[in-house]
């Protein structure tokens, strides 16, 4: 078993000035923890089938997350036929990977099997027509994914999101024939990482204080030099955590990557940036999803 400091130290890099990792760990490591802080994305995959079972244990995994009101407003499509998989992935980004992983599943959010529970019980279903149940069916699909990925993970296995699913949504919902009120949020391409290619390594995150607010957003009380104390915190997490990040790229040879502030701010610079999402709520509209 990993040591909890040093998995929370490889979590948040180093910097010059140190390691951002919280100083104490209040427990020891167990498997859960040592699974969740190692996670990295795996994008090197053996082309071999998966052993039989895991599909369901995933698919078991994914279920057993919370959802809300249990209403389950979520689906999957496990994508295993390579000509299947290959015109996904040129769907999805013409991401490689997803061509050699032996999976590929595509979570969606599914308002379609509570339109159907509607229909049977007489009720108008008003409710689905809001934009508050596409948001609880991306939330409880992004549980459910987050659950098998771990599961996955926790087999020895390698995963990796695929927001790009959303790039060409239209002709993605026509190839997977999904119904209405049903749309594809993100893949997971899943498979036995490949000890041939480079290993995945734990990427750095920004530090904790800049993620975790303590009772409220902002400090409470205090006055302007709290406040100017405060933004100068911000400014130096990010210049630690573009540091730590530059670190990291240059130990995976990759010396030359943009800071991440400046590669985060170029992201989401215009709507060529969104890679073809700037019409998916034109998509979701069409596919039934009235986002009232
Ligand atoms: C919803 C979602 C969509 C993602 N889409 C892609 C993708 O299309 N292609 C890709 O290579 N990585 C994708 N990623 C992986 C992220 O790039 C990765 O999680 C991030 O850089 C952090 O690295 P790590 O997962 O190794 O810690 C996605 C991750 C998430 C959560």
């Amino acid at each position: 078993m990993a040591n909890l400091s040093s998995l929370l130290e490889a979590r948040y890099g180093t910097t010059s000035s140190g390691s951002a990792a919280p100083p104490t760990a209040p427990t020891a490591a167990n498997s859960t923890l040592e699974t969740l802080l190692q996670h990295k994305s795996v994008r090197n995959f053996l082309p071999d089938p998966l052993a039989p079972g895991t599909l369901e244990l995933l698919t078991a995994a994914a279920q057993s997350a919370a959802t809300s009101s249990n209403l389950q407003p979520w689906s999957a499509v496990a994508i295993t036929t390579p000509s299947l998989k290959s015109q996904a992935a040129t769907l999805c980004g013409d991401q490689a990977f997803i061509r050699a992983a032996p999976l590929f599943l595509v979570f969606c959010a599914d308002l379609a099997r509570l339109t159907a529970t509607c229909a049977q019980h007489g009720t108008p279903g008003t409710g689905l027509e809001f934009l508050e149940m596409y948001t609880m069916a991306t939330i409880d699909a992004s549980l459910a994914a987050q659950n098998a990925c771990v599961a996955a993970e926790s087999l020895g296995l390698g995963a990796c999101y695929v927001g790009a699913a959303r790039n060409r949504s239209r002709e993605l919902a026509s190839l997977l024939s999904l119904p209405p009120r049903v749309v594809a949020l993100f893949g997971l391409a899943v498979g036995r990482p490949d000890p041939g290619a480079p290993p995945a390594s734990v990427k750095p995150r920004l530090a904790q204080g800049e993620v975790m607010h303590r009772e409220t957003w902002e400090q409470a009380g205090g006055g302007g030099v709290q406040q100017q104390q405060q933004q100068e915190e911000k400014a130096a997490n990010l210049a630690a955590y573009d540091e730590a990040l530059a670190d990291f790229n240059a130990k995976q040879g990759r010396g030359d990557a943009p800071a991440w502030t400046y590669r985060s701010a170029h992201r989401i610079a215009t709507v060529e940036s969104l890679h073809g999402r700037d019409i998916f709520r034109e998509v979701l509209e069409e596919r039934g999803f009235e986002l009232r």
